[in-house]
């Protein structure tokens, strides 16, 4: 099965800044949630079929608190707090994974920050 990866720096963001002054990104650099609740990135993701499909959120978090965010499709939580736990530097990276159901066609996935630490940095989704 193919992987599809979706850039963060290429989503829509919202209260959060493109940046690349931490190593080990993909791509042209990553999402820097602001630290506050409610801030999200939207990936436009496309599935050939509906199902199920496995979410690989590729991120950084250089401090020793959890970061939880909720993952919704189309405007549906899908995942409540999907843990992304320190890494221990903002230039260590790994994923949190989430299978979740999509539609056929476009898909809005959106990662939305649940605590007033907002999101980790997040580089891309494979999916
Ligand atoms: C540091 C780091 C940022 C990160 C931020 C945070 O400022 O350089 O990349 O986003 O901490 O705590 O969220
Ligand atoms: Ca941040
Ligand atoms: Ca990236």
């Amino acid at each position: 099965l193919a992987i599809t990866t979706y850039q963060a720096e290429s989503a829509t963001v919202s209260n959060g800044l493109v940046e690349s002054n931490h190593a080990g990104y993909t791509g042209s650099g990553f999402v820097n949630y602001d630290n506050e609740t409610g801030s999200h990135v939207e990936f436009s993701v496309t599935a050939a079929a509906a199902g199920p499909a496995t979410l690989s959120f590729r991120y950084a978090n250089g401090t020793t608190t959890n970061r939880p965010m909720t993952i919704a499709v189309n405007g549906t939580t899908a995942t409540t707090n999907l843990a992304f736990p320190g890494t221990g530097a903002w230039s260590t990276w790994r994923t949190a994974t989430t299978t979740v159901t999509l539609a056929a066609g476009t898909n809005r996935v959106r990662a939305t920050a649940t605590t007033s630490n907002g999101g980790p940095n997040v580089d891309k989704l494979d999916v």
